[in-house]
């Protein structure tokens, strides 16, 4: 069992950094909960029984002092690409190990540019131990198990019923942004919904569109495979070309700014217990090889928030373990299928 003050956690009112924190506690983990209010810190530590911290992440000389006790730590402040830097710095600087929730692809393009960094200091960075990318990157694994000549790979994320407003706040965060891509090794710039298809996850085709997932980053990282395409599924068919349409629009200052107060208003900080309960999540993972071969695999499993306490979780306790290798990670390559059997998984072969 991990020892009093091993973890500390950033984030620890928001939605998701709440749900790890009570998913860290049953499993026997005491973080030390941290944020940058010190009243809202302090509300959820005493409501579980932990101690706690409140800096903000600029605080150099803080966010130093709160790492010198732990062993690792974890980022639930998001967007990430606001916090990324200065806490990789103190980690870096303090020898603490870095696990965060991100799905932002800018953030495992940084994480990746401190490899040196990182091994110098004997140190971890895996980004993204949440429902991003932690099922992803395991099929993509497997993917390149059944077919290890592949060398295209097209991931697609089925529909998501519903999103906390920390996601939505992100997603707009990434508004105006390139499309992005993996062909032959390197990422370029795409359009938006540069590409669209219909993909089956299992109960029938549905219209996707490619989207800059990280795991045009990090699949990459996993498997070697070098072209990689990922997608999203839309709600409806009209909305692949509304999107190509509006886009462009979308970029404004003012339009982010009114979006952004719209979700301030939404009632709920994220779903509740019994949408968690009853959602699903679905990704598929397509390989070819130049020879025509071709495989396809679904994996369904929990709704992506309690997936991502679970994951998040099993990778804390894997670094408690020891099992942290210096440098920028993906997490298959480093705990194998040990994060997601966490998790109810049920994986299908199509072909
Ligand atoms: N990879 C995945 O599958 C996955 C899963 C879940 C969530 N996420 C990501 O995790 C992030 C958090 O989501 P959430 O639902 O927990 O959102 P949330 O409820 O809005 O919580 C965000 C937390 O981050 C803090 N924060 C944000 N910016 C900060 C900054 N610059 N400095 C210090 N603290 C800051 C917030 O504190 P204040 O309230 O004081 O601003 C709050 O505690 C989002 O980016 C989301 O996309 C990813």
């Amino acid at each position: 069992m991990a020892k009093r003050t091993d973890v500390l956690l950033y984030g620890a009112y928001g939605y998701t950094g709440r749900l790890i924190t009570e998913e860290a506690v049953q499993a026997g983990i005491r973080p030390i909960l941290a944020g940058r209010n010190s009243a809202r810190v302090e509300a959820v530590a005493r409501e579980f029984g932990l101690p706690w911290v409140a800096f903000e992440i600029t605080d150099a000389h803080a966010i130093r002092e709160a790492l010198s006790r732990v062993q690792v730590a974890i980022n639930c402040a998001g967007p990430f690409r606001h916090t990324f830097t200065p806490f990789i710095d103190a980690c870096i600087d303090t020898g603490v190990h870095y696990l965060d929730v991100t799905g932002e692809i800018d953030v495992f393009h940084r994480a990746a540019a401190r490899h040196a960094d990182l091994i110098n200091a004997g140190i971890m960075a895996m980004p993204g131990v949440g429902f991003d990318i932690v099922p992803s990157d395991y099929l993509a694994s497997y993917a390149k198990t059944r077919l290890p000549c592949a060398q295209k790979l097209v991931m697609a994320v089925g529909k998501v019923d519903a999103v906390s407003r920390g996601t939505a706040t992100t997603v707009l965060d990434q508004l105006g942004r390139p499309g992005l891509a993996r062909v032959d090794g390197r990422i370029v710039e795409v359009s938006t919904a540069w590409h669209q298809r219909k993909i089956d996850f299992g109960s029938g085709p549905e219209l996707c569109i490619t989207a800059p997932l990280a795991d045009v980053f990090s699949a990459h990282y996993t498997t070697g495979i070098p072209t990689i395409e990922c997608y999203v599924a839309l709600p409806c068919p009209v909305s692949a070309w509304a999107l190509k349409l509006f886009h462009p629009i979308l970029k404004p200052t003012w339009l982010q700014a009114f979006l952004r107060r719209r979700l301030a208003r939404m009632k709920q900080p994220g779903p509740n217990p019994e949408q968690r309960a009853a959602g699903r999540s679905v990704i598929y993972v397509e390989a070819e090889s130049t020879d025509g071969n071709r495989i396809r695999t679904v994996m369904r499993g929990p709704e992506p928030y309690t997936m991502t306490a679970s994951v998040a979780v099993a990778a804390l306790k894997g670094v408690l373990a020891g099992r942290a290798r210096p440098g920028f990670q993906t997490p298959t390559p480093v705990f194998g299928v040990d994060l997601i059997s966490a998790c109810d998984i049920e994986i299908e072969d199509l072909e």
